[in-house]
């Protein structure tokens, strides 16, 4: 599968088959986030990897009930949970960077795990002191997105996306390009 066909096929998976994964597969992903860029190259993020079946339910419980992914927390194999410390990244002009560092990570490890077949949801509506008080995070930690990790039930259709000249300029936010 070329990184095309990856970006390509992703999708958020919200509903997991009862299959274990592999521990030598989950390292392997979490490389791949270990690789990503930072601000700084200080790499401010950690990683936790839940699969205590008690432990999902209470992050589950972290998520509101009207959040599709509830349900798919609490049912998966594996929750991965990225953290950061934003007093490791960098701000500028008010931009914290220590968002970005860790979703660039995390994306990295949501699109290696479709390399391997395995589904993953973004899941950043939360109630992050459920998580951390869940994964026993210190306090200085943010906690910036999870998501559930397993074999996928089915492959969704894909969800609907802008054009690329609803969002591409050329030049200067008035100008042409495509
Ligand atoms: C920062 C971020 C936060 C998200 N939070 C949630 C969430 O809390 N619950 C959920 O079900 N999906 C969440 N999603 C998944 C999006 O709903 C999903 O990516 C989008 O609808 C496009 O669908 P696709 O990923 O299948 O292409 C989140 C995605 C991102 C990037």
């Amino acid at each position: 599968m070329d990184i095309y066909e990856v970006i390509r096929e992703r999708r958020s998976i919200r509903k997991f088959k009862d299959e274990p994964v592999n521990d030598e597969v989950i390292k392997k992903l979490l490389d791949t986030a270990r690789l990503a860029p930072s601000w700084s190259n200080r790499q401010c993020w950690q990683f936790i990897i839940v699969k205590d079946n008690d432990r999902k339910d209470h992050i589950s419980r972290a998520l509101p009930e009207e959040n599709p992914a509830r349900k798919a927390v609490a049912g998966s194999p594996v929750v991965v949970v990225v953290c950061a410390d934003p007093s490791d990244s960098g701000i500028h002009e008010g931009k914290e960077y220590y968002l970005l560092d860790a979703g660039l990570a995390m994306e990295h490890l949501v699109l290696s795990a479709h390399a391997e077949g395995l589904g993953t949801c973004w899941v950043a509506w939360f109630e992050e002191q459920v998580v951390k008080e869940a994964c026993r995070i210190p306090e200085n930690y943010r906690v910036v997105a999870l998501t559930p990790l397993g074999v996928p039930e089915k492959q969704p259709s894909p969800r609907p996306r802008k054009e690329l000249d609803q969002m591409v300029h050329g030049e200067f936010w008035q100008g042409n390009y495509m």
